[in-house]
């Protein structure tokens, strides 16, 4: 059992989650934090996209803090291997026998920094734990614990010195999230004010948890109680089609992208407050949750569309429910 919390508390103590955030990172607006506290409470995996420098790294580990999470982080370099990821077998003289040593994904708040510098192998090596929430040593099965999340970040695929995520490892994060440079001179200066006042660049070491680990189960549990009505999931469903349809399309969204949706749209309306979803919720998140499963067409990559402006087209074009119950 996990303990029951109403939707004010809840709605308050997300909003401490975020704020805190906001206080560390300095954020374009509160949505874009919102969003990713929605990817946490959904229980998917997070990347990160975007240029280097754009306090991608800074951002997750604020999360990791702030939510209170034991956490660790892995450098993705070249020559990373999949043993350095999930632990191997090693020979312990002093038992003159062979051991397991568990590598850091042991966590729950895995932290694979520049995942795309890493060999496919070796990005592979965190399928299993990010579908399962388990790994394989030596044939060996290990359970992870039920908090496991992957926070990746990457820098864009033009890059030199990147390996693209294999397509079945993009799908496995519920969502992508691109900041982009800040819009304002006032924002992004106050990065600079900041560490004036922090007198360091990292000042993550003094963030504080703001919810328990009891409050966090609870949250993520309450996620899977927001009532979802038969014509969100058909408007959800329509549009995860109309990814497949679209002629710039050469992959369009799986079912698990369809999934993915579901999760943040239910997460993304408790965080606000609401246990319903309304079509709004499912509006702002599915460029988050559907772009980094979309392939174009070459042709259409030279043309410059991008998978954001495809699911903006379809967003348009598939009809929005404006009947739907708000619970049983
Ligand atoms: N939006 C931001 N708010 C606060 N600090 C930022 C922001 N963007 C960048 N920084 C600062 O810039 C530096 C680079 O950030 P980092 O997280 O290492 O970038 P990335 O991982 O995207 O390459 C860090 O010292 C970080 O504190
Ligand atoms: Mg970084």
């Amino acid at each position: 059992m996990y303990m029951k919390m109403n939707i004010e508390d809840i709605q308050i103590l997300c909003n401490r989650i975020t704020d805190e955030a906001g206080k560390v990172f300095v954020a374009a607006d509160k949505e874009v934090l919102v969003k990713i506290l929605s990817g946490f409470l959904a229980g998917g995996h997070i990347l990160f996209e975007d240029n280097p420098g754009l306090g991608k790294t800074l951002l997750v580990k604020v999360f990791a803090k702030i939510t209170g999470c034991q956490w660790k982080r892995i450098q993705f370099t070249p020559d990373l291997m999949p043993a350095d990821i999930i632990g191997t077998k090693v020979w312990k003289g002093v038992n003159s026998n062979f051991e397991i040593e568990k590598g850091p994904i042991f966590t729950n708040f895995l932290l694979a920094d520049e995942i795309n510098r890493a060999m496919p192998k070796t990005q592979s090596a965190l399928l299993e734990a990010m579908e399962e929430h388990q790994v394989t040593i030596e044939g060996n099965t290990y359970k992870l614990g039920s908090l496991f999340t992957v926070m990746a970040t990457q820098n864009p695929i033009e890059m030199e010195g990147t390996y693209p995520l294999p397509e079945a490892q993009m799908d496995r994060f519920i969502m992508k999230i691109s900041m982009g440079y800040l819009d304002s001179i006032e924002k992004e200066s106050e990065i600079l004010r900041r560490r004036v006042l922090w007198k360091r660049d990292d000042p993550t070491e003094d963030i504080k948890s703001a919810v328990t680990q009891d409050q966090l189960v609870a949250l993520l549990n309450e996620a899977e109680n927001v009532y979802v009505d038969e014509n969100i999931i058909r408007y959800i469903t329509e549009i995860i089609r109309c990814t497949r349809k679209n002629s710039n399309v050469r992959l369009g969204a799986s079912p698990r992208g369809g999934l993915a949706l579901l999760k943040l749209s239910r997460a993304f309306a408790l965080i606000n407050g609401r246990n319903f979803v309304i079509p709004d919720d499912v509006k702002l998140l599915a460029a988050n949750a559907l772009s980094h499963r979309i392939m174009l067409n070459v042709d259409s990559i030279l043309e410059g569309v991008t998978p954001e402006s495809v699911i903006n087209m379809i967003l348009k074009g598939v009809e929005v429910p404006k009947e739907y119950t708000r619970g049983i």
